[in-house]
């Protein structure tokens, strides 16, 4: 059921990557990105993240050999809503703008802890020069 509906959402991020243009390896952040001590409102956001994401999205966001980086410009708010966000963990994703393959739904995350890991990667990429 769940998988049925991504193509579906699939479909809508390449039309939008067509119009805005998915940004490149040009625009990825370097491997040693340091973004500073996290502040107090992201410190549970970023227990999360390290939990349930940084082994596909690398500490700091900044990827691994199996997942993209998420600061990164095809990242940003504008290209992918904190929506994105919530349904990837939801659904999964579908491989698309990568060659990491697919992502699966990640299990026993609330939406409410997704909005913190959000707010955590928001505010990495916001240290990155990204918003
Ligand atoms: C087992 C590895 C793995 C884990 C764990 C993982 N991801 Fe992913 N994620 C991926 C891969 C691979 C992709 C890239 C799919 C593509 O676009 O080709 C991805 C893509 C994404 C995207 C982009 C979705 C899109 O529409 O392009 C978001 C957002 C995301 N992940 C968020 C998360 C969050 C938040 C967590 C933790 C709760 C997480 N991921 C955990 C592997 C992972």
């Amino acid at each position: 059921m769940a998988l049925q509906r991504a193509p579906l959402i699939i479909a809508g991020f390449v039309a939008a990557g067509a119009t805005v243009g998915c940004g490149g390896d040009a625009s990825r952040v370097a491997d040693d990105f340091d973004p500073g001590p996290t502040p107090f409102e992201f410190i549970a956001g970023e227990t999360m993240y390290t939990g349930s994401c940084a082994t596909c999205h690398g500490t700091n966001g900044t990827g691994t050999t199996t997942g993209p980086p998420l600061v990164h410009k095809i990242y940003e708010p504008s290209h992918h809503a904190d929506a994105a966000f919530h349904r990837s963990v939801q659904l999964g994703v579908v491989a698309h703008h990568w060659q990491f393959g697919p992502m699966a739904p990640v299990e026993g995350l609330p939406p409410e802890q997704v909005d913190r890991i959000i707010a955590y990667v928001r505010w990495l990429q916001r240290q990155a020069g990204i918003s």
